[in-house]
């Protein structure tokens, strides 16, 4: 059983030909609403996954923001453990998103940041808690020191970047961090092989966007490629990966096995618009990964290759 703590935001997005740059304005087209937040995508996604029960804690307004939050999540078939607050808005993103899939999100917290130490449910029966770093990281820390402690397995997606305590790292089991973040994470320049080999958690996951993903476990890397798929939006494409990836682990698959999955889930996640709107169900992950040959031996070497470059 897999319990995810982290934010939930409703996200307000527009479609535009390119992200503005700094001081420029872009003419989009209509606004669109969607149930976002990197806590919510990511416990979605692991409901969606299936095989493993989902269960998230979570901070909202008591306000219209709210309730498609809650929908969703439970539509998913993710067990709330919500905490409601009179004076303060549910969480927001403000999403552009570029004719070519990429997206720029400013997240304005609401009540995400004001999840604490006294909303942590009862632990018992929970092998996986997933966090992301959108909640405040007092509560980060004191929750991953809480499932430490009770014997599950603490997993973090470090996003959005920034670098972390060693005592909260040495809390960690499993990171999971987008290269940008690596970056983050790592200080000083190097390579992602040096930056993975050097982080202290047992099992270390960079997603490479396209190219796919590798994991440095404690004896062995794993290497996965990534698939093609025409991407409209990209948005939840990580949080896909990331839930999908502990329901996975939680199931006792292999971690071979779990990236590929990961990757395929996060992938078609890029052929719908949205983030919770567009994290696939198991079967379509399934038909998808049934119609794709093996891993090719040259994507493989690219990807070794890749980790050699400096970040
Ligand atoms: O990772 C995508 C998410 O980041 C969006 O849903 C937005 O709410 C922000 O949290």
């Amino acid at each position: 059983m897999v319990l995810v703590a982290g934010s939930a935001n409703l996200d307000f997005v527009v479609r535009a030909p390119r992200i503005p740059a700094p001081g420029e304005t872009v003419l989009g087209r209509d606004v669109q609403t969607f149930p976002g937040g990197k806590g919510a995508n990511q416990a979605v996604a692991c409901a969606r996954a299936g095989g493993a029960r989902t269960s998230m804690v979570l901070a909202l307004g008591r306000d219209a923001y709210a309730q498609p939050l809650k929908a969703s999540l439970q539509d998913a078939g993710v067990v709330l453990h919500a905490q409601e607050f009179d004076d303060v808005a549910s969480g927001t993103a403000f999403i552009c998103v570029s004719d070519d899939a990429e997206n720029a999100i400013t997240v304005a917290p609401g009540a995400n940041a004001q999840l604490g130490p006294a909303h942590l449910p009862a632990l018992g029966g929970y092998s996986h808690l997933l966090m992301q770093l959108e909640i405040p990281m007092s509560t980060v820390l004191d929750y991953a020191t809480r499932a430490r402690a009770a014997g599950l397995q603490v997993a973090l997606n470090a996003a959005p970047a920034q670098s972390l305590s060693p005592a909260l790292l040495a809390l960690v089991d499993i990171l999971i961090v987008n290269e940008g973040e690596l970056h983050a994470l790592a200080g000083t320049r190097g390579t992602i092989a040096k930056a993975l080999a050097a982080l202290p958690c047992a099992l270390v996951v960079v997603t490479l966007g396209s190219r796919g993903a590798v994991a440095r476990g404690s004896t062995s890397m794993v290497y996965q490629p990534g698939f093609a798929v025409h991407a409209i939006d990209t948005t939840g494409a990580g949080d896909t990966f990331c839930g999908v990836l502990i329901a996975q682990l939680a199931q006792q698959h292999k971690l071979a096995d779990a990236l590929r999955h990961a990757n395929a889930a996060a992938a078609l996640s890029c052929t719908q618009a949205g983030a919770q709107s567009s994290v696939p169900h198991a079967h379509a992950v399934a038909s998808f990964l049934q119609a794709q040959a093996a891993s090719d031996p040259q994507a493989i070497a690219a990807l070794i290759d890749y980790c050699k470059v400096a970040i």
